[in-house]
């Protein structure tokens, strides 16, 4: 934990840039060509989700290297700081204790009693059938998480919607065909000053709307607002790691409380393998590993992700959040500019829909983009498709009777997540693989990954603007 050193002065960085300079002609087809256990070696598992990394431009001696690195930036000791709700997040001076709220038997009591009261209320809600429209005010990480939850796995039972911008369109699109009398409105902020949030929450009011929730850390603004329950969120809870408090409220009621828990499971399930899997068999940790190895030492800029199935057509939006609100930082820890780049811009749509749009760049521009292909096996047809484009990106094609548009270049990176089918409690691993992942990195780098003061800026210079300042 007290390494405080530049990664880039550490001696496993150096071997490592030394150990790209050999990888810089090796053409993964000769690789699985030569080594026929590399489809099954490279590959790790978790709890309900397999890692295939095989088709990542990397041999087992720069894994090892790569773990080499972590620990030498301390990641045991980081990990277990996390995970025991130590103040990791020094800028802010503050724990980054998501974990604790999905910890299963050992849930804090404060989070057992929130997780009581919005099952009590999420079932009443669903039961009584009073309310048939529920609308979710908020932004960011009060927003992307449980819309996510909510597209992916949301049932029949109520019409769960999401406002976010402060376009009133997003509200008024939300409000079709809504009556005031049977619209619940859950406005969720953890500072409950946010401007757009603050300014839906009005023109909800203003349209006539009776029912508001909130769920906040900021209780006092939220009761002067007149919401009538009031669930709460804890400074040691940052806003895009918060889908799992009661910010999930708005999931609770759209796929039932009990499918809620699940996706708490799952993600218990992932932080019980990110703590005791070994490095090189540790999924979050991999993940995070062949992303430091591209960008840092094959010169990735971007990273895209792609989920097979529609059900998940909003997770790349969720994840551009969680790793560049998370690791898009350019100072240290402390306060060093970084000599090194550091998040990758995170990018993504649905496959196979994403493969008639953008994947032309993927498989023949000039940049080269990492990609994690999500397979979740729910049709063959996903499923080979998913399976068709990672083969093609990493073997091309071999055949020089081919004019030079058709041929393609092949040696372009991935990993496969397969995982079966889209399930709560399979949405919560995956989605706790990627939060751990981003730690790791985090930690790699030597940045803070909890706070997000880039974003204060333009805030303040909106307000300004507002009240007609220059
Ligand atoms: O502006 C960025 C941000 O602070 C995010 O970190 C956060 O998830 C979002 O705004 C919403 O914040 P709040 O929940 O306080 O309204």
């Amino acid at each position: 934990m007290n390494n405080t050193t530049p990664p880039t002065e550490c001696k496993a960085w150096a071997n490592l840039a030394h150990h790209a300079e050999s990888w810089r002609t090796v053409r993964l087809r000769d690789l699985f060509a030569n080594d026929v256990a590399r489809a099954v070696q490279l590959v790790a598992e978790a709890p309900g989700v397999r890692l295939d990394y095989s088709r990542q431009r990397l041999g087992a001696i720069t894994l090892r290297m790569l773990s080499h690195l972590a620990v030498d930036r301390g990641l045991p000791e980081w990990r277990d700081a996390l995970l025991s709700g130590k103040k990791v997040n020094s800028s802010e001076d503050r724990a980054a204790w998501h974990t604790a709220l999905r910890a299963g038997g050992s849930l804090p009591p404060e989070v057992h009693a929130t997780l009581e009261r919005m099952k009590r209320l999420s079932e009443r809600i669903r039961q009584e059938g009073k309310i048939r429209r529920v609308v979710n005010l908020g932004t960011g990480g009060s927003d992307l998480g449980p819309r996510l939850l909510a597209d992916a796995l949301g049932d029949a039972t109520l019409d769960v919607r999401f406002a976010a911008n402060v376009d009133p369109l997003d509200l008024r699109r939300a409000l079709e065909g809504a009556d005031p009398a049977s619209t619940l409105f859950i406005v969720a902020s953890k500072t409950f000053t946010t401007q757009e949030t603050m300014a839906n929450a009005m023109a909800a009011k203003a349209w006539g709307g009776r029912f508001f929730y909130a769920v906040t850390a900021n209780k006092k603004e939220a009761h002067r607002f007149g919401a009538s329950e009031v669930l709460p969120m804890w400074d040691w809870v940052g806003g895009r790691f918060s889908v799992w408090s009661a910010v999930g409220f708005a999931a609770a009621c759209a796929l039932g409380f009990q499918s809620f828990e699940e996706f708490l499971a799952g993600g218990h399930e992932m932080d019980k393998h990110f703590a005791d899997a070994p490095l090189e068999k540790n999924v979050p940790v991999l993940m995070a590993l062949c992303g430091v190895w591209n960008t840092n030492f094959l010169g990735a800029a971007t990273h895209a992700v792609l989920p097979y199935g529609n059900a998940l057509r909003l997770l790349p939006a969720y994840l551009q959040q969680l790793e560049m609100e998370s690791n898009g930082k350019r100072v240290d820890r402390e306060g060093r500019a970084v000599g090194y780049a550091t998040a990758p811009v995170l990018w993504g749509a649905e496959g196979t829909v994403s493969q008639h749009s953008f994947h032309q760049l993927l498989h023949q521009g000039t940049q080269v983009v990492p990609c994690d292909f999500i397979d979740f096996g729910l049709d063959e047809n996903l499923s080979a498709n998913c399976r068709a484009q990672a083969d093609a990106l990493a073997f091309g094609t071999d055949d020089p009777s081919l004019p030079p548009h058709r041929q393609y270049p092949g040696n372009r990176p991935s990993s496969l997540l397969s995982l079966d089918k889209v399930t709560p409690r399979n949405l919560g691993r995956l989605i706790a693989a990627y939060e751990h992942k981003v730690f790791t990195q985090g930690v790699i780098w030597n940045i803070n990954s909890f706070d997000q003061w880039g974003v204060e800026l333009g805030k303040e210079m909106a307000k300004t603007i507002l009240s007609g300042g220059k």
